[in-house]
Formats: structure tokens, sequence, C-alpha cells
């Protein structure tokens, strides 16, 4: 990963090959612009005028080789109206003026973004969201494109600036955060953005049992280990793959011995035609990204071992590819899983992962955690629901759901409720077994939901549907077209909430 260094310092004063200050609306410099105005003889206001810079948010201007400065360019980043600036912005800030650069062949760069004010917002806050945006902006998924771009990447370090020494040590701390943050997310995106051929349940068993701490315990099960274990939800769903499943089961004990932990379930359907009630072929290749649930939960152990969170967590993830092989599960088949006083009857093939997660989530039950939240790429309907701007929060504790919402509105990962009214419950009943795994046209991502309620006993449970948000084929301002890492930042925010408030 790029190297983020902080620093107090001059503009004026900096070697590297840019130095990047911010431009508010109506053309007004920030403390650093104007310290380097007054060095340099005063050139900027008449440039800024002659060139139309109105410092509108996003659009930016390089000045090369300004007299007076060791820099070859100032790039003046346009910020807006300063009253309207939120961390967000600030992350997209940092992401687009790193893109723009690296592209450009800088190698070393410094930003002065953090003395811009944002509302509410410590300077801890503000570098976290500038190295979030700078680590997350610059993530790109081109191992299989041998000249893609490669000869134009030469960012090497970013240079966070503060105007005081006394901050460098909060800055400091913030970067770390955020680089643990990034490397998980960015971890969730690598192992999502494989092809299906190669990140096989197999290989995201590997890549588990890769993950590495003191604390932290790995549990790799295959298919014998499963069949023994009694997990036959998740072995229906395998039934007509030639790949074998894989149930990943991760132990991280940072927090004080004996306190439960939060466990963290993510479907990972490494591919999913839909079995027999197979999907049609447009935009099939997408469902590669149906393991995007595990993935997260994944990118969180790996964000949370790399900063030694103190807490306890359960990971569990369920694998397997749905597939249409010979022996596969048919519509009208009934199985019982995990959790064996309830039978279901399969109407659809397709709605596998609402199958294999009741394993995963019964298991996890079992262990008495303090909460449960699963994430998963469950429903089409939530994509019709939400789009890419929100995953679906649905569960059955109002405190965890709350603060999930304001993780979400932190991180901008964010979260919208669905209800989940007992009412909901009548669409998956079945005529021959207890539930059905379809609930119906109507309603689609609430009656997913239902149907995992009745396997998480009465441990508080949050469930989030990524599917609309888990990748993104245009790309947003924080990720290039792929995986997001949607759900990671989300619940490791809140994961680190939990941690810092009081008992
Ligand atoms: N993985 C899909 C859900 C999905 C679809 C996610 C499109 C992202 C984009 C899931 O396994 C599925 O196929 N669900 C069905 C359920 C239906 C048969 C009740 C769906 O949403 O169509
Ligand atoms: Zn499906
Ligand atoms: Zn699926």
């Amino acid at each position: 990963m790029i190297e983020i260094k902080v620093k107090a310092g001059h503009a004026h004063k900096q070697r590297d090959d840019a130095v990047v200050l911010p431009l508010l609306d109506n053309r007004k410099l920030t403390q650093s612009g104007t310290a380097l105005q007054q060095e340099t003889g005063k050139t900027l206001p008449s440039f800024l005028k002659k060139h139309d810079c109105t410092g509108e948010f996003g659009k930016s201007r390089t000045l090369y080789d300004v007299a007076g400065t060791f820099t070859q360019r100032v790039l003046l980043l346009g910020a807006g109206e300063e009253k309207k600036l939120t961390l967000h912005k600030l992350r997209i800030l940092a992401a687009t003026v790193a893109r723009k650069l690296d592209s450009g062949g800088a190698r070393d760069i410094s930003l002065f973004l953090s003395e811009l004010h944002v509302r509410n917002a410590s300077l801890f806050d503000k570098v976290q969201a500038i190295t979030e945006g700078v680590l997350l902006g610059l993530y790109r998924f081109d191992k299989y494109q041998q000249n893609k771009d490669k000869t134009n990447r030469r960012l090497r370090s970013v240079t966070i600036m503060v105007t005081s020494r006394r901050d460098l040590k909060q800055a400091e701390s913030a970067v770390t955060r955020a680089q643990a943050i990034a490397l998980g997310t960015n971890f969730a995106r690598d192992l999502a953005n494989e092809p299906g051929n190669v990140c096989t349940p197999e290989y995201l068993g590997r890549q588990a049992a890769a993950l590495s701490h003191p604390q932290l315990h790995v549990t790799v099960m295959d298919k014998h280990e499963i069949q023994t274990a009694g997990l036959n939800a998740l072995l229906a769903v395998n039934q007509g793959s030639a790949k074998e499943p894989r149930f990943i089961v991760l132990e991280y004990q940072g927090g004080t011995e004996g306190d439960a932990a939060v466990a963290l379930v993510g479907k990972g359907l490494t591919f999913d035609a839909g079995g027999i009630s197979i999907k049609p072929g447009h935009l099939m290749e997408e469902m590669k990204f149906d393991m995007c649930g595990s993935a997260a939960v994944l990118g969180i152990f790996k964000a949370a071992t790399e900063m030694d969170l103190s807490i306890n967590l359960l990971g569990v993830i369920p694998s397997t590819e749905n597939l249409l092989g010979a022996s596969a599960y048919k519509p009208g088949d009934i199985i019982r899983g995990y959790k064996k006083d309830i039978s279901i009857e399969i109407q659809n093939t397709d709605a596998e992962g609402r199958i294999i997660l009741s394993d995963a989530l019964a298991y996890a039950a079992e262990r008495n955690p303090a909460e449960i939240i699963d994430f998963a790429t469950l429903t089409g309907a939530c994509v019709i629901a939400l789009g890419a701007q929100a995953s679906g929060l649905m569960g059955t504790d109002e405190k965890l759901k709350k603060r999930l919402k304001e993780s979400g509105d932190e991180t901008y990962d964010r979260v919208w409720e669905l209800p989940m009214y007992e009412e909901y419950q009548e669409q998956i009943k079945s005529d021959i077994a207890d539930i059905r795994n379809i609930g119906g046209r109507e309603a689609g991502t609430i009656t997913a939901a239902c149907f995992l309620s009745r396997f998480v006993g009465d441990i508080p449970w949050a469930h989030l549907d990524i599917a609309g948000t888990a990748w993104n084929m245009k790309g947003t301002d924080l990720s290039a077209k792929g995986a997001t890492g949607a759900g990671v930042r989300l619940v490791l925010n809140y994961l680190i909430n939990k941690v810092n408030r009081p008992k």
C-alpha cells in the first residue's frame, strides 16, 4: 500500500511533486494558501481571476513552477462552500485528487486539506477521512490486465499536512486507524473482484485461514466435516456444484475473556447461477459477486486484527456455488438444515442465500453471541427498492439497528430500514412444510429477512441486504468499477464506537 505521512509545515517550502491547496467558493484560499500567496508575491489572486477558478467543489487547476515554491506544481482543489463541507466530501476530495495526481505521474504529494473546517468534526476525523479517501480512491483491480495504466501509476507517498506540530500525534493515530479500515475494505474488494473460477469456496477458506493474529483462530470445515456437523442446508445448495463447500468459522479474542462476542455472518455464494430455477443470462456474470457478504466479514476481521480492536468477534461464513448439476436440489424438495426442527420447502432454488444463511445463523446463535449482524447480497428486490445508495437494514433489535444507522451516516456506507411486521411472516408459510423459501412477489427483501429471522433464536440480530451496494459497475466517488466493500466501514465503525462507548 502507498505510504501516508503526516507533517506540519508551510506550503511554499514543500519539495514534493505536487502541493494540493483547497480553494473555497468565491476564490477564497484557506490558511496555507493565503500564506503561500504572501510568500510568493501574490500571483495567485490575479491568476484565479484570469482563469476563472471559482472553487467549485471537485474542480481543480494546476499551476506549474510557481515562483518562490519548491514544488513542480501547486494544485488548487475546489472545495465549494466551507459551510457545506462534510467528512464524506473530504473523502471525495482526497480520492479525486489522489487519482488525478497518480495518473498524472506525481510520486510524492502533500495535501493541505485538514485545515478545512468541517462542522462537528475533529482533526482526527478529518485526517481519517482524508486517508480513507486516498486509499479507497486509488484502489484498482487490474491484475488480469498486463499493460493497463501500470506505466502511469507512480504515486508513492501522500503527506497529510497539519497546521501545528501539536497536532501530529492525533493525526498519526488517525492515519493508522484509516489505514487498517482501508486495508480491510480493499481486501474485501479484492476477494469479491476475483472471478468465480478463482474465488471458489476453497479459495475463500484459504484466504480466511491466511489471516493471522495471536488472538485469532480460524477453522475451515471441508465437505466431510460439514456433513458431520449436520449443516444440511448448505449441503443441499451445494448438491448442484462439482466444487466442495466450505464452512468457515473465525474466532477473534481481542476483548475481555468471557465477554460475549459480536457475531458476523456473511453469505459466501462464489457463483449464483440460480440452480434449477436458473437465472436469465443477461448480467449473470455479476453473480460472482454473490459472496460479497463473506468478503465483508473477512474484510472486517482483517481490519480488526490489524488494529488490535479490543472486542471479541465470531465470524461464520457458509460458502458454495449454486449450479445445476445432475444432483442439484430441486423446487419441491423439503430439507432440514442445522436447525432440525424447522422443515423448509424449496420453491425456488435461486433463493439459496437464505438457505445457506439459515445454517450459519443457527450455528452462530447456538454459541450465544451478544448480537448477530449478517451481510448478504440477498435479494434483487432490494436493488429495486434502494438502488446503490443504501443497504437494506432489518432485524429484531432496535438499539442495534439505531447504532448501525448512525454508523451508516458517519461512514457514508449507508443503510435504510425496512419494516419486519409480524404479518409478513404469513408470506413464507408452506402448505407442506413449516416454511418455504420464497414469499411471493411482494416485499421480497422483507420476506427474505423473515425467513432468516426463524434461525436466530432470541439473540439480538440485524440483517444487511447489500445486493444493491456491494458492487457498482459504473464506479463511485470512492470506488472503482466492481466490488465496493460495502458493509466493511459501516460495521467496523460500529464496532469501534461500541468499544469506545462507556459501559
Ligand atoms: N443473489 C441473488 C440476489 C441478487 C440478485 C443480488 C441481483 C444482486 C443482484 C439471490 O440469490 C436471488 O437470486 N434471489 C432471488 C430470490 C427470489 C427467487 C425470491 C431474487 O432476488 O430474484
Ligand atoms: Zn439466487
Ligand atoms: Zn444469491
